[in-house]
């Protein structure tokens, strides 16, 4: 590249060759990007003409203090993150407010760090950068080389016009905040890749839900009344064609145990949807499911298979499951196989049957895992 001119008709302006711009100091570099910008500095005044006054070191001090309150909240974060009780633990549990605490103590923490970490930054921008009107004359295009080549040299300079250099305490305090709060964003980001939640095989967490048997037992398919200790077992007459209900599994182990229906009602993986089809809607059954309904009644997991929303709605006109979270659907009449959105799976589909008793009951736990696609791959 040679030396040239650049500007508006009329106002050619002479280019530094690259030769030039290797001698040119950082300041003059800055000077010409302002030019080649066609920047016209109307105004430039600075917040502490003379270093070191009382008032320049007590505005030092309160960006350093939105600093260090960022970076003690992010450790806060880190710390609750790990060690905080984490684990479910019922009402009746010892440790369940520690336990019911622990999604306010992180998400208040992780929140306080970016809102003291963002005060800081704006703290220090509204302190420190100089009181400056510029007009310049707006371009259509790309920049180019030269302006490319100046830009960094612009931005050294308005840094050095805040005297970012010689503060060491907002420098030390700001990079305390930012260092801890990537290291808090890093931690939360490796956590889930720490626990193996294939431990324990076939009976690993990820493959057993509360619809599981024990040798003998009936698992009962229960509505939730909103009072715990009332139990409402579902039976076919009690739906019209075209409806929806919740259900929950029951046991009559667990009558009279608040701890044990709560415990039901509670767990994420439980929630099933029980559709009652309108009579001599066709369907298309998956293939080794064949017999999982009874009769026009088909239960599906809630829990849908893109990234673990309650599939809260089912739409009798289309048949169609909604999840509102990212809109996927799942067709009812067809496994709840995925026809729009993002999830990629089918609902995991419950078989029922109706026992003696004329209650409808789970006829074995899901043969599938339960949630987001992710957790069906084996290791
Ligand atoms: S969680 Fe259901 S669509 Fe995303």
């Amino acid at each position: 590249m040679s030396a040239g001119s650049t500007g508006t008709a009329g106002e050619a302006r002479h280019l530094p060759s690259p030769e030039e711009l290797e001698q040119m100091s950082p300041e003059e570099l800055a000077r010409l990007a302002a030019e080649l910008d066609e920047v016209e500095i109307v105004h430039l005044g600075k917040k502490f003409p003379i270093p070191g006054t009382r008032a320049e070191k007590r505005a030092e001090r309160s960006v350093a203090l939105w600093f260090t309150l960022a970076a003690l909240s992010a450790v806060a974060f880190i710390v609750a993150f790990i060690a905080w009780p984490h684990e479910y633990r019922s009402p009746f549990e010892a440790g369940y407010t520690m336990y019911s605490l622990y999604t306010p103590v992180v998400g208040a923490t992780f929140g306080f760090a970016v809102l003291a970490l963002g005060i800081g930054v704006i703290a220090y921008v509204k302190k420190f950068f100089p009181d400056e009107v510029s007009v310049q004359q707006r371009h259509d295009g790309p920049s180019d080389e030269i302006a490319r080549r100046t830009l960094m040299a612009q931005l050294t300079e308005a840094g050095k016009e805040t005297g970012i250099a010689r503060r060491s305490l907002i420098k030390r305090s700001a990079g305390a905040a930012a260092g801890l709060f990537g290291l808090g964003v890093g931690v939360a980001a490796l956590a889930p890749l720490i626990r193996n939640p294939w431990k324990g095989g076939d009976e690993a967490a990820l493959w057993v839900t509360g619809w599981r048997h024990a040798p003998g037992e009936t698992v009962y398919l229960r509505r939730d009344t909103g009072v715990l200790g009332e139990i409402s077992r579902v039976r076919p007459e009690d739906m019209e064609p075209g409806a929806m209900e919740t259900v929950f599994p029951f046991r009559e182990s667990e009558r009279g145990n608040d701890e044990a229906l709560l415990h039901a009602q509670r767990a994420s993986d439980n929630p099933v949807m029980l559709i009652r089809l309108r009579p001599g809607t066709p369907t298309i059954k998956r293939k080794g499911q064949e017999d999982f309904n009874y009769g026009d009644f088909y239960a599906f997991s809630k829990i849908c298979t893109h990234l673990g929303c309650p599939t809260s709605l089912y739409e009798a006109q289309t048949n169609r499951i909604l999840c509102p979270c990212h809109q996927s659907q799942f067709l009812a009449t067809e496994y709840a196989k995925p026809v729009f959105g993002p999830a990629t799976r089918a609902l995991p589909q419950l078989p029922i049957t109706v026992n003696s008793e004329g209650y409808f009951v789970a006829r074995s736990d899901f043969i599938e895992a339960v949630g987001p696609a992710f957790w069906e791959r084996r290791p």
